[in-house]
């Protein structure tokens, strides 16, 4: 396949994905964020201080880490990408320090942006922190409910949670809020989107910081294995760490790109948050997607145990390579994420975020589709420090993994 740097196009197209659906009000600002991406983002010298900052600050490269023992369970060499050892306790640092930089650069003083599970949150409250500015964040109020943690340290750092009230009063609306305050505060504040989403430029923009993912896994498989492997999967919320983990491999067909949606209660129900697997075309902040809408075009309310991925909508790329057949669109319940939840910890010693989890339970629940010998990269997005509360109420730990000899 011919695909790295094509996309998006000039309109901030993927395919027939994406675009800029924004109000007249927005357009100077994403203009001036078109003309401040080309300016720094493309030039070696930006890359090398935000690559330092990584480094130093958050501990990057992360490992990629050989987990016998769940090889061994799963019945293939599955290797973990450790995102959740950045500084932050998941992959959202990646992205923003780069549009916290990004912003520094354009005069901006102030940032402001939305969180659902609160790890973009807190990575925001880390970059406010860092580079003394301001910082407010929106968040619904089921989140911040489930999400107390975070809210937490969000408020530890300095940063206002503004609780949003509208809505499912989740990821969703805190993006309407979010970018509806920003509106009036252009001149000095920077909208510092969590993901690829949103209009033109910012899913180009996340996708950039987060490919480091990708040219580590690259780098790291090679010195290990001395091949590539045969596939990699994410979870996706709106999709920046599946994207971040895929993007250096797309021209390589052998290899399979496997994105897992949150499948909720399941299907049936009606409260899951599969947009990739079952959304219909539609524009949702300022971007053309697949989206959960009912037959009028209103957004259904979605269901995910991890508030992460508790979002109908999902970023343009990823539709777009849908459509090309290059994505593989698989996906996983709350109870099948749970019980992975549950194995990982006991077998490996590491607690994974409740979205990592469901990109394990996809394995888990296909472990057949792959022999022996394949190599088998899960991105570890984050921690599951944040989300002990919500297990506590599900799991019952004294249930061992089953096939396992402890
Ligand atoms: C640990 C973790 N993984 C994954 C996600 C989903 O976001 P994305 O699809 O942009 O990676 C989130 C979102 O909050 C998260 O906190």
């Amino acid at each position: 396949m011919d695909y790295i740097d094509k996309y998006p196009d000039k309109l901030g197209k993927f395919g027939e994905f994406g675009g800029m659906f924004a109000p007249e009000i927005l357009m100077p600002a994403l203009n001036e964020l078109i003309e401040a991406y080309e300016k720094h983002v493309c030039d070696e010298r930006f890359m090398n201080e935000l690559n330092q900052i990584l480094k130093d600050y958050s501990g990057r490269p992360t490992p990629l880490y050989f987990a016998k023992r769940y090889s061994e369970f799963i019945g293939c060499k599955v290797y973990l990408k450790r995102e959740d050892l950045n500084h932050g306790g998941a992959h959202k640092i990646n992205n923003v320090m780069g549009q916290a930089l990004l912003a520094k650069k354009m005069g901006k003083t102030k940032l402001v942006a939305e969180t659902g599970a609160g790890q973009h949150g807190f990575a925001t409250a880390i970059a406010g922190a860092y580079f003394g500015m301001p910082t407010k964040v929106f968040m619904g109020e089921v989140d911040i409910k489930r999400q107390a943690y975070n809210v937490y340290r969000m408020q530890l750092l300095g940063t206002e949670v503004v609780p949003v009230k509208s809505g499912s009063k989740t990821l969703k609306d805190a993006v309407n809020e979010g970018l509806r305050y920003w509106i009036s505060n252009l001149q000095d504040t920077h909208y510092l989107m969590g993901s690829v989403v949103g209009p033109h430029p910012y899913p180009l923009i996340v996708r950039d910081f987060q490919r480091i993912i990708g040219k580590e896994i690259k780098e790291q498989i090679i010195k290990l294995e001395n091949k590539l492997p045969n596939a990699i999967i994410a979870c996706i919320g709106g999709g920046s760490n599946a994207i971040g983990a895929f993007y250096e491999f797309i021209d390589d067909d052998a290899i399979q790109l496997i994105g897992v949606e949150a499948a909720g209660k399941g299907k049936e129900t009606n409260k899951h948050s599969i947009a990739l697997g079952l959304g219909r075309r539609g524009v949702l902040h300022g971007a053309m997607q697949y989206l959960l809408q009912n037959e009028y075009g209103n957004i259904i309310e979605t269901h995910s145990i991890s508030a992460g991925l508790d979002y109908p909508g999902v970023g343009p790329e990823h539709c777009h390579l849908k459509e090309l057949s290059r994505l593989k669109v698989g996906e996983a319940n709350d109870n099948e994420t749970l019980e992975a939840f549950k194995n990982l910890s006991q077998i490996e010693g590491i607690i994974p975020a409740l979205e990592s989890a469901h990109a394990l339970a996809y394995l888990e629940k296909n472990r057949k589709d792959f022999s022996t010998l394949d190599i088998v990269i899960v991105n570890l997005s984050g921690s599951g420090s944040k989300d002990l509360s919500i297990v506590a109420e599900h799991v019952d730990f004294k249930i061992k993994p089953k096939n396992l000899l402890l």
